[in-house]
């Protein structure tokens, strides 16, 4: 029977991250992953083929619509939407080889199947059902770091058919552009592959249950994008309940309380997403998910069994690539020397729609129900001259920083790069900065960062 000093359940960003870290640190790690790819959603079917598409997409957007104003005159643009599509694939196809790769320099034993726990320090690799892993075979080990993610989230009356009605898993190759995409769900991942295909070409309907897209972010900015998207072409309907979404013959029906069915060729579901628990033994060690199906972890991610851990978005908190990846290191560092750890204070966040919008620490309409006392410093894009070099001035910065002490308690910016930018907010705030101190940090000049840099010193001012 194999022997391993630690086993990662899962090849994700969480999982495969935390056996590589494992393996830096001398531990004779393994991971089990079920698909025959490593990397997980993020990797296979999430993070990065969406960037790609939103890449290209933007980039037919902008030969259509953005370089007349620069003074250059295209012909006629065409898509070529299987080349897209493939440019994607290859991405993740160098991706995701290349974590075979780190497995094999950091000596990461890989197991192909499906991990189940059988009891205390003991897991059995289950074959995939294609019949080419190396299962079942039971190994084991004196950690278990169960790192198995999450999967989208449906709603009863919604028959996925796993084509015309799926989820972001279908909306990413598409091999034709919709006439008419209905989009269940107003969140990150409605809007993000909404707006591809919105910019490739379809009519794109957002069904949103809520007031108000994109629910936790801070609601000034989400109103903000909201106008934004709108003008883009993307249509709205908010305080829309869907109670039944199904594929007809050669269309799909989707049905809403107190609406007209919408008729559409396809539907995509983004209504949020699940841990994923199935077939996991967790009754085998005694661990029982909560109410939401996370794994309830103490501290260093130790959960009621001994010797089982969990890290990602199988246990609480945003589900997000980079917190599972800084999960998965904190969680072994912590196993093998006595320390790790995650500032839960300052994870960003980025939805890369057009405008980009990206946070890190409390949104204000947290502050406010928290009843902490603070200033706001904003400062908008229009006024940057990079940015107008860029012809890319929509958005703001927002700095949000405690009343007395002047601390940064959270930092909101909707624009260009807000994804890059947002990395020095976060940098601040892991060392306790306060908004004079970004202030004072010299900036590049003329930069995009300088939009974040003059609501720091909006907010700073303002205490004096
Ligand atoms: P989400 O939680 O962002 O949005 C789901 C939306 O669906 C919410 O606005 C919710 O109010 C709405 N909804 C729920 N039930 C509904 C109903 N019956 N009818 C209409 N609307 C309904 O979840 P999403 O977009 O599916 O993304 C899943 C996860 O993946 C998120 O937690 C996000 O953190 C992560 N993600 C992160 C990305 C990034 O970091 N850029 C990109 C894509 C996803």
């Amino acid at each position: 029977m194999p022997e391993h000093d630690l086993v990662v359940i899962g090849g994700g960003p969480g999982g495969y991250v935390a056996a590589i870290r494992a393996a830096e640190l001398g531990l004779r790690a393994a991971c089990i992953e079920k698909e025959p790819v490593l990397g997980g959603t993020c990797l296979r079917v999430g993070c990065i083929p969406s960037k790609a598409m939103l890449e290209s997409s933007e980039k037919f957007y902008e030969a259509k619509h953005g370089y007349a104003e620069h003074g250059i005159l295209l012909g006629e643009v065409k898509l070529q939407l299987d080349a897209m599509l493939a440019r994607k694939n290859k991405i993740v196809d160098t991706l995701t080889g290349g974590i075979d790769g780190l497995f094999r320099k950091h000596k990461v034993t890989r197991y192909l199947g499906t991990g189940k726990l059988t009891g205390p320090g003991r897991v059995v690799v289950e074959a995939p059902a294609t019949g080419n892993g190396n299962g079942p075979t039971e190994i084991t080990a004196k950690h278990i770091i169960i790192a198995t993610g999450s999967k989208p989230a449906t709603l009863p009356g919604i028959e996925l058919d796993g084509d015309r009605v799926g989820t972001s898993t279908e909306a990413l190759s598409y091999d034709k552009v919709p006439k008419h995409l209905v989009v269940i769900g107003g969140g990150y991942i409605g809007l993000e592959l909404g707006s591809v295909w919105n910019r490739l070409g379809s009519k794109v309907t957002v069904l949103e249950y809520l007031d108000r897209i994109f629910p936790g972010t801070d609601s000034e900015l989400a109103r903000e994008a909201l106008e934004i998207f709108k003008k883009q072409g993307i249509e709205f309907r908010l305080g829309s309940k869907v109670t039944a979404a199904r594929a007809a013959k050669d269309h799909c029906i989707v049905e809403c309380a107190g609406q007209e069915p919408i008729k559409c060729d396809r539907v995509l579901v983004a209504v949020g997403r699940m841990p994923y628990t199935t077939g996991l033994g967790l009754e085998s060690v005694g661990v029982t998910v909560d109410n939401k199906g996370r794994i309830p972890v103490a501290d260093h991610y130790r959960t009621t069994a001994e010797g089982v851990y969990a890290i990602g978005d199988v246990i609480a908190g945003p589900m997000l690539a980079h917190k599972a990846e800084y999960e998965g290191t904190a969680c072994v560092e912590q196993i093998v020397t006595g320390y790790g750890r995650v500032n839960y204070d300052a994870i960003p966040a980025v939805i890369f729609t057009e405008p980009e919008i990206a946070a890190v620490g409390k949104t204000e309409d947290q502050l406010k129900e928290e009843q902490i006392p603070y200033r706001k410093g904003t400062f908008a894009f229009k006024f940057n001259g990079r940015a107008m070099t860029l012809a890319n001035t929509l958005g703001k910065a927002k700095v949000l920083a405690h009343a007395e002490t002047d601390r940064v308690l959270g930092v909101h910016i909707m624009g260009p790069h807000a994804g890059d930018i947002i990395a020095e907010a976060t940098a601040a705030m892991t060392f306790g900065a306060t908004s004079e101190d970004i202030a004072r940090v010299v900036h590049a000049h003329p930069t995009l960062p300088e939009t974040l840099k003059e609501a720091a010193i909006a907010a700073s001012r303002r205490a004096k």
